[in-house]
């Protein structure tokens, strides 16, 4: 069974963080000194006292085997559980150790009160501490993933956690996890098995077939699964009630029943249509999202909106229905044209905009950068919407953020008549937003500046085209946006990292 270790320094806050940990992902907690204590029948001071270090470390061990028989879970380690060569190849091989490490004053700040019940660090608390540092430095330093908890307030350390593991449980709209992990395709037939989905039938678009669907066949196969796959045309166009319905008669044709799983594996296109045909196909059965894009990644395939267009516009029709699993592999994304990729982007650079200055700053590096660490940028971006739709799963509030950019967009979208793309269409927006922001007083130059200079470091764009005419774009925006609404509601950029919603009545003046 896999399990997340956490490891590292006294005072790092493995239990504490670990707790709130397996509290978000929805897993159990163990703490190995507590199953330490259980095993020897007393404290590990006592332990440590009567019957010495070796003795305390042989407990540790076979506590650690234990696990051996546990579902997934948590566990916070000991600051020493790792360095037996034993335990650190059992630890490795059933699960994922990440190291948790903080500044000295800091470590020293939180250990102060309990370091009575750490019989190592007996004494002046400043000379233990550093003394065990520096003859662990090597061994800390040797774990490939090290996270920094150095922030005071313990969620904000747990979250971060969460963000480098890229591992979520959303709950406000159906439980589900969302992963991200590099080659954690080679994973799905394990997790489809782990979250007890049966019989699962792919879905995907020719372009996505042609690169990744014998590999998903494969790997299926190897989970005892014998999957069929059904390959519809790609494009925005085939996002229709046609193929929804080629969707259910294949369903029918395959033989689902409704304990089936209908897996997406592909762009938002295809997640759409996919989750809609199983949230209506024998009254709902589970489907997974597997996106392939980056847009769909860190966007289209969370947050449970499913539908299809109709030729008064697009995304009609619909339904909310989660999936049951959404597994995002960032390998996949290599097969993606580079046009797609910096489409993409544009919901990347908003979603840092939004409420995470680092990930909009990472984005500032320019594409290269973005095409070396795609697996950051994934998690941080995926991050972002998570959060958001958490908080608020049916739009009632503050998911209104997420529309930053999208309603000059949407127009631009609509005027050009889908001759730009979505991403370049939302950076315009963005772009455009932004310099409204400051135009009212909202925002100050610089982030009109920050804003169009990290869109144009990713080769998007960032003014309306010169032949647009800006009457078009404000119908457009008043069509898009329910018809009879005095004002739109706009979500406006404060500063990186802080949007504001604002009803704005005078459309004229958001172009400026
Ligand atoms: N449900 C939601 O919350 C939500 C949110 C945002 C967008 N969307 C929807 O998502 C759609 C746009 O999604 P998209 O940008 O992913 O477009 P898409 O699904 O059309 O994919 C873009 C293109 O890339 C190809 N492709 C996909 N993955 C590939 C890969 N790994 N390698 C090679 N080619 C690949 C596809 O075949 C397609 O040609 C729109 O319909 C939009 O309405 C939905």
């Amino acid at each position: 069974m896999t399990h997340i270790f956490l490891y590292g320094p006294p005072g790092t806050g493995k239990s504490t963080i670990g707790k709130i940990l397996a509290r978000s992902l929805s897993l159990p907690f163990i703490d190995l000194d507590n199953a330490i204590e259980e095993k020897a029948g007393m404290i590990i001071s006592k332990i440590m006292k009567q019957q010495g270090e070796s003795a305390f470390r042989g407990f540790e061990t076979s506590a650690l085997i234990d696990l051996e028989d546990e579902g997934e879970s948590v566990v916070a380690l000991g600051a020493g559980a790792l360095l037996s060569d034993e335990n650190r190849v059992f630890a490795q091989s059933h699960g994922r150790v990440i190291l948790l490490m903080a500044k000295l004053e800091i470590l020293l700040e939180r250990l102060q009160n309990d370091s009575g019940k750490r019989p190592l660090l007996k004494g002046d608390l400043r000379e233990k501490l550093t003394a065990l540092l520096e003859n662990r430095n090597e061994h800390y330093n040797s774990f490939p993933v090290i996270v920094h908890v150095d922030e005071k307030d313990i969620d904000q350390n747990a979250h971060h956690l969460q963000v480098v593991l890229g591992r979520h449980h959303l709950s406000a709209m159906g439980e589900y996890d969302a992963v991200v992990q590099s080659n954690g395709i080679e994973q799905l037939g394990e997790m489809l098995n782990s979250y007890g989905l049966q019989n699962p039938i792919i879905v995907t678009d020719e372009n996505v077939a042609r690169f990744h669907a014998e590999k998903v066949v494969d790997v299926l196969n190897k989970s005892g699964y014998k999957p069929k796959v059904i390959t519809i045309p790609a494009g925005e166009e085939y996002k229709k009630l046609d193929t929804v319905s080629g969707l259910w008669k294949s369903f029918l044709e395959a033989g689902l029943d409704r304990k089936s799983t209908a897996i997406a594996l592909g762009g938002g296109v295809l997640g759409d249509l996919t989750g809609f045909a199983a949230s209506t196909y024998m009254r709902g059965i589970s489907w997974v999202a597997v996106p392939t894009t980056l847009l769909s990644m860190v966007d289209a395939s969370l947050g449970g909106k499913t539908g299809f267009d109709l030729p008064e516009g697009k995304n009609l029709i619909g339904a909310f229905y989660p999936p049951k699993l959404v597994l995002a592999d960032p390998q996949m994304l290599k097969t993606l044209p580079e046009a797609e990729l910096i489409s993409g982007m544009a919901e990347v650079v908003k979603h840092g905009i939004i409420s995470d200055p680092e990930l909009f700053n990472l984005c500032s590096r320019g594409l290269d950068w973005v095409k070396n660490n795609l697996e950051e940028v994934v998690k941080r971006a995926m991050a972002v919407k998570i959060k958001i739709i958490e908080e608020d799963p049916y739009e009632k509030g503050f998911r209104a953020a997420l529309n930053l950019g999208h309603t000059v967009g949407h127009a631009i979208e609509l005027v050009s008549k889908f001759k730009l793309r979505h991403g370049e269409a939302i950076a315009i927006g963005m772009a455009a937003e932004a310099k409204y922001a400051a135009r009212i007083g909202l925002a100050d130059a610089g982030l009109v500046e920050a804003v169009a200079e990290s869109l144009k470091a990713l080769g998007l764009p960032v003014q309306i085209p010169e032949e647009m005419p800006h009457d078009e774009i404000i119908r457009a925006m008043r069509v898009d946006k329910k018809k009879n609404a005095k004002a739109i509601r706009f979500a406006l950029p404060v500063e990186i990292g802080k949007v504001k919603l604002m009803d704005v009545i005078d459309l004229e003046l958001v172009l400026g």
